[in-house]
């Protein structure tokens, strides 16, 4: 496992893929103590508080086919069997996309960013996680592993994700997303439970059905007519 530590930047995510352009032999993590400009999904401000994780992974692929949104299941999956062992008692669940909720709150966020440099491609698979400190975010509940137990040294949790990370990065190389998918559907929020979806400026009503082979939510609306969605913020109406 190959780190790059830093003790400021403006992110992760940023830092990762400057590094990468640069020559930097993919995988290898960047981790930092401070961000100045943490970024979340949907264009959000990451408040990256200070004794939280900020780290991102760069995978090189050998095929720009190869590139897959799919990957944010696998590392949601990894990060929430990594937390789970800091919350005793307490269900941690996952959200669509990647959130990953305790109680209802969420303690983590994951930002999956990609680009193409011919013939590879690359992924950086951006992850915050609350140790020590709960940001504030809008509209949502947050909570950090302070919460519930002593957090582990941020470097420690790195080092138990990558290797989660990786045993299920090698399943879904050889078994495909099924295994990945029926794992991420077993530990959803919310399944079978009505649901809004905000996505661009439409918002979606149904119940929430699981995800399909590439990853998009399965909504069923009122006329029962079935609904992929690949994109959104989702809110559990009841
Ligand atoms: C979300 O909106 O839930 C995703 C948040 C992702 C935050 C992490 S912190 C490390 C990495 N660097 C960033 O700028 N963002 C991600």
């Amino acid at each position: 496992m190959k780190i790059i530590e830093f003790e400021e930047v403006y992110s992760t995510n940023d830092m990762a893929r400057y590094l990468a352009q640069e020559g930097e032999d993919a995988p290898f993590w960047v981790i930092s103590k401070k961000q100045t400009n943490g970024r979340g999904r949907r264009g959000r401000v990451w408040s990256s508080l200070s004794g939280n994780l900020f780290a991102t992974y760069v995978i090189k692929l050998d095929d720009v086919s190869k590139l897959s949104p799919l990957y944010s299941f696998i590392i949601a999956i990894a990060l929430k069997n990594c937390i789970e062992k800091y919350i005793p008692n307490k269900q941690t669940l996952l959200k669509w996309p990647n959130d990953i909720l305790v109680e209802g709150k969420k303690i983590s966020g994951i930002l999956l960013e990609s680009w193409i440099d011919k013939p590879n491609a690359f992924i950086a698979i951006g992850v915050g996680v609350n140790l020590l400190q709960s940001p504030d975010i809008e509209d949502k509940e947050t909570t950090s592993i302070k919460d519930y137990s002593k957090p582990p040294e941020p470097k420690y949790l790195l080092s138990q994700l990558d290797a989660e990370f990786n045993i299920l990065h090698e399943i879904y190389i050889n078994e495909g997303f099924d295994p990945i998918k029926k794992m991420w559907e077993e530990n959803a929020f919310g399944f079978g439970k009505p649901v809004t979806i905000k996505s661009h400026n439409e918002n979606f009503f149904g119940i929430f059905n699981g995800i399909n082979e590439a990853g998009e939510l399965i909504l069923i609306d009122e006329a029962q007519n079935i609904k992929f969605i690949q994109a959104g913020d989702v809110n559990f109406t009841h």
